[in-house]
């Protein structure tokens, strides 16, 4: 042949379906964000994309898969903030979230609102944070495992507070929510994307969000810094990855289909329901999102180090 292999695969690029690997189980935020773009990129890329649910260990399970797959294109990475936090908070990850990855772009930035149960005893953010500190190890606060963003905001608001109250983790924020809604649990710190429907119907109770501004969807809830809690701020910002070795022509070209899905209007509609809009053309780019990784890399840190909770 007068094309190698490897050039003839890249010209073709996509000759078939292509997994991105959520590293959260299915119908959670992670999910849904994912499931979102996947349908205006099938139709630019003329091929299937298919999602594949990978949930365990915050996040890390799934991520791994990736920097250990083929870098062929086949194989994609949708993860959040996680990917920038589990760097400091496992001591002993099998794979480097800097190293291992190849971005594709960023996507969303996903606010977070502090919810209970629908019969927990607290009607407001106040009444919430007094109840935590007197309850202490008595109250349940679930999570997604080391590694996922409502674990990283638990952190933040136990380390706020001064308290530690008894964590339960998840697979993902999907099943924590079945257990909400089910009064198995008391609190959980989640995603816009997860909770804006269960607080529209009064099925669970919403004290709070983590942006540093009130949000259109929800302008009752009041900001953690309003409340008391100065400086609190969590976003669950996401990316899109390739397998570090990915050639470019087909980084470039999964980024084009990224670029074109967020200028989706059924897309920007979808996230401005859930609290949410796509990032600007430019920061749907490889280099702004392996750029960012790093910063957030840095910034996440000296929280995770003085705040002392590490898996191993
Ligand atoms: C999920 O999709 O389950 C979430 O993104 C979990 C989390 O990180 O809290």
């Amino acid at each position: 042949a007068l094309f190698s292999g490897t050039a003839a695969a890249q010209s073709d690029y996509p000759t078939r379906p292509i997994t991105v690997i959520v590293p959260f189980t299915a119908g959670g935020p992670t999910d849904t964000v994912a499931r979102l773009v996947a349908e205006p990129m099938t139709r630019a890329l003329g091929q299937q994309v298919i999602i594949e649910n990978v949930g365990g260990a915050g996040g890390t399970l799934g991520a791994r898969r990736v920097a250990t797959a083929d870098p062929d294109g086949y194989t994609l990475l949708l993860h959040h903030i996680g990917q920038a936090t589990s760097a400091s908070l496992y001591r002993k990850l099998s794979y480097s979230p800097a190293k291992d990855f190849a971005g594709i772009g960023l996507i969303t930035d996903v606010p977070m609102t502090i919810i209970s149960r629908a019969d927990f005893p607290a009607t407001s953010i106040k009444e919430l944070i007094e109840t935590i500190k007197t309850k202490k190890q008595d109250i349940t606060l679930a999570n997604a495992g080391v590694g996922a963003v409502s674990h990283l905001c638990g952190m933040l608001l136990q380390s706020a507070l001064g308290v530690q109250v008894t964590t339960v983790p998840y697979k993902g924020t999907g099943p924590a929510m079945t257990d909400i809604l089910g009064s198995q649990v008391d609190i959980l710190c989640d995603q816009t994307t997860n909770t804006t429907g269960h607080i529209g119907t009064g099925k669970v109770k919403a004290f709070a969000v983590t942006t540093k501004e009130r949000l259109k969807t929800l302008p009752n809830l009041p900001t953690m810094d309003e409340s008391g809690v100065k400086g609190f701020e969590v976003v669950a910002w996401h990316g899109l990855y390739a397998p570090k070795g990915t050639p470019k022509p087909i980084v470039d070209k999964l980024a084009a289909a990224l670029q074109g899905a967020l200028k989706d209007e059924k897309v920007i509609a979808r996230l401005a329901d859930l609290g949410a809009e796509p990032v600007s053309q430019e920061a749907a780019t490889p280099a702004a999102l392996d750029k960012y990784l790093a910063d957030e890399i840095a910034k996440w840190k000296p929280v995770i180090e003085s705040a002392g909770v590490y898996a191993d």
